[in-house]
């Protein structure tokens, strides 16, 4: 019997590379997306890297009546909640509009979702639940503070799908905590195309090295760290979709919070040199001041969801940024090409 399984947000960034492996594990997939950060030309890549077709169903998740008409025509049996805006600095000058979107989204799919009787969820957390940490790996029973609207947005809905969990014991829900994503897929044909000047280190120096943009600036190279430069538990987005495959398996009646990442660190100067080696191009870098709200070393302890989930992320930082730039160079300009 095959599960039908409701993706949204599965033309973005991390929501297309699950989508990918969904198909190739023999779910049916419904992806809902209102295409605002995303693209449909994700959507076609994925049926043909899955080699299914994928029910396409552009909905703007805050409606609710458009929700509920997803659920009507499709048989979903679970459910994998990617969709929703996380822009950083967006969210500090715009705190409504994340709010409303974020929460009122989750709230709608959480309604329908018991409405129709479907009550396997896998949710798209953060690490940046956690805010600046005070011990280094973070576990998942650090404390959650985070410094930012958009960091809030992803507590509080954590925090409705515990109590929605407590209050109905039929509820089974993984929340999923990621730390930093990148990477592509092995083909090249998918990956991270960030709108506008892009917010995160790895997109950017990929401009870089295809020549879209002139140098990186390093936020930064006096931070209490081996080369001064930020530290993060970047995590390759294939190993992390077969986290969220591993999550689906394994849901549990309530709900329970999970770190993805690799346990490893890795420095800007790092990621720029290696990036340098797998590209052969130059990236010019010039050290600026911190940014703010930065932090200087994010790690994740990751055994209890390699314990749980019986998942571990494999990829190497080489690997990851030998496939964003496969991704990047036949794609100078992202889907738009
Ligand atoms: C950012 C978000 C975080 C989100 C995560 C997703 C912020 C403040 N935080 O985290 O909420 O969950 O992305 O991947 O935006 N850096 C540079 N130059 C650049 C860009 C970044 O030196 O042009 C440095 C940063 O200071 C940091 C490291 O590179 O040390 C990684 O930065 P980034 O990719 O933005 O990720 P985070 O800041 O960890």
């Amino acid at each position: 019997m095959t599960r039908t399984i409701l993706v949204t947000g599965g033309a973005g960034y991390i929501g297309s590379h699950t989508s990918v492996l969904l198909l190739q594990r023999g779910f049916d997939i419904v992806i809902a997306d209102d295409l605002s950060n995303s693209s449909l030309r994700a959507v076609e890549t994925i049926e043909v890297l899955g080699d299914r077709r994928v029910a396409f169903e552009e909905v703007d998740l805050t409606d609710q009546a458009a929700v509920a008409g997803v659920f009507d025509r499709h048989p979903i049996e679970g459910v994998i909640h990617f969709a929703g805006v996380k822009a950083v600095g967006e969210s500090v000058q715009e705190p409504l509009r994340y709010y409303r979107t974020n929460l009122t989204s989750a709230m709608n799919l959480l309604d329908e979702m018991a409405a129709h009787e479907v009550w396997d969820l896998v949710f798209s957390s953060s690490a940046t639940v956690y805010g600046d940490p005070e011990m280094l790996p973070i576990d998942e029973s650090a404390p959650t503070r985070p410094t930012n609207p958009y960091g809030r947005t992803k507590l509080m809905i954590e925090d409705i799908c515990r109590d929605v969990a407590r209050a109905d014991r039929r509820w089974r829900i993984n929340l999923l905590r990621y730390f930093n994503p990148i990477g592509a897929h092995s083909s090249g044909d998918l990956g991270e195309d960030p709108r506008g000047i892009p917010n995160n280190l790895v997109p950017f120096v990929m401009q870089v090295a295809v020549g879209r943009r002139q140098q990186v600036e390093v936020f930064g190279n006096d931070w209490d760290t081996p080369d001064g430069t930020g530290v993060r538990d970047y995590i390759h987005v294939l190993d992390l979709a077969e986290g969220h495959l591993a999550a689906l398996d394994h849901l549990e009646t309530g709900c329970d919070e999970l770190n993805l990442g690799t346990g490893h660190g890795a420095s800007v100067f790092e990621v720029i040199k290696t990036t340098e080696n797998v590209s052969g191009k130059a990236i010019p870098f010039e050290v600026v001041d911190r940014r703010a709200g930065d932090i200087a070393c994010s790690l994740a302890e990751v055994s209890k969801a390699n314990r749980r989930l019986d998942w571990r992320a494999d990829r190497n930082l080489e690997v990851m940024l030998s496939d964003a730039w496969r991704w990047q160079s036949k794609h100078p300009e992202g889907y738009g090409d």
